[in-house]
């Protein structure tokens, strides 16, 4: 694509600039392996186009790289802001499009996010993944199955989310394990625990990522949600949220995550209404949510 920027500049200039894209792009030719040699040259590509498109100035460039300096110096085994980076500018979405194809009525796929943990707690069906986290308490329920509708047995079920005040067990310094867990669905792809209701939270936003939401008038929040992770064999492996009706961050999550078919009905519960499993909840209030679940088959 030729931008309406480099169309207003003279030919000799034009000529100078493709030359140097054609340049550096003839650098990789001789790049051994083809995947390598093709991204590379992408790179290459885009880059130029974008730097031409938009005439970037020498200081801004030099911005660009401070900036890129400063998400690497903030970096570290904790904090991970080039994940961020790719998030709020919809490059973690559109990797994830294209790496989970549409397939039949296979559930839509979001991002993983930094706050997953290898080895959370097992919990029985039925069990409370909130643990310690304060909120309030939720009936998650569904089912699994194949884009045939048969029931998945035995899918390994992971499940995560933040506490009321938006913070996952990993941001408090306690060493706490709340708000995750794993479970298995049952003989016939069945499914259910308790969790809280989710809520809107903020994604870290003390560092340049933060700045550039700032700078660019966005807001840091994420929509309310609830993680999951599905594996189970001969089966695609899903990583997802559901969403909450009705949440007013929906339309402007940071990272791009929502998807319509995601958002459920968190039902409210009036004080007093028996609970499906007749847990004491105190007369407290409580919702309950139902996600069917769809898996497509491994490698599509
Ligand atoms: C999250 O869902 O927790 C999340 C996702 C992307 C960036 C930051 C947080
Ligand atoms: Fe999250």
């Amino acid at each position: 694509m030729t931008s309406t920027s480099t169309l207003s500049t003279s030919d000799e200039q034009r000529i100078r600039e493709d030359d140097l894209v054609r340049l550096v792009r003839a650098s990789f030719d001789g790049t051994p392996d083809p995947r390598l040699r093709e991204v590379m040259q992408g790179i290459v590509e885009h880059l130029h186009a974008f730097v031409r498109d938009v005439r970037l100035t020498e200081t801004e460039w030099l911005k660009a790289i401070e900036f890129l300096t400063a998400v690497g110096h903030i970096t570290d085994d904790r904090r991970q802001e080039f994940i961020l980076l790719s998030d709020t500018l919809g490059a973690s979405m559109q990797v994830i499009a294209i790496n989970n194809e549409v397939h039949g009525n296979a559930t839509e796929a979001t991002v993983f996010g930094p706050f997953f943990v290898d080895d959370a707690p097992h919990v029985e069906l039925g069990g409370d993944v909130a643990g310690l986290a304060a909120g309030q308490p939720c009936w998650v329920e569904g089912t699994i199955v194949d884009i045939e509708g048969r029931p998945v047995p035995g899918a390994r079920i992971e499940v995560w989310e933040a506490d009321e005040d938006g913070f996952y067990d990993v941001q408090y310094t306690d060493d706490r394990v709340a708000g995750r867990g794993h479970l298995f669905s049952d003989d016939d792809g069945g499914f259910r625990f308790w969790a809280v209701t989710p809520t809107p939270y903020p994604i870290p936003h003390d560092g340049p990522v933060g700045a550039m939401l700032a700078a660019t008038g966005r807001s840091p929040m994420r929509a309310s949600h609830l993680h999951f992770m599905v594996e189970a064999p001969q089966c695609r492996t899903l990583v997802t949220h559901i969403f909450v009706r009705g949440d007013e961050t929906l339309a402007h999550d940071s990272v791009f995550g929502v998807k319509d078919s995601l958002v459920k009905d968190f039902v409210e519960q009036a004080p007093g209404t028996p609970t499906p499993d007749g847990r004491d909840i105190g007369g407290a209030t409580w919702s309950r949510v139902r996600f069917d679940i769809v898996l497509a088959p491994a490698g599509t």
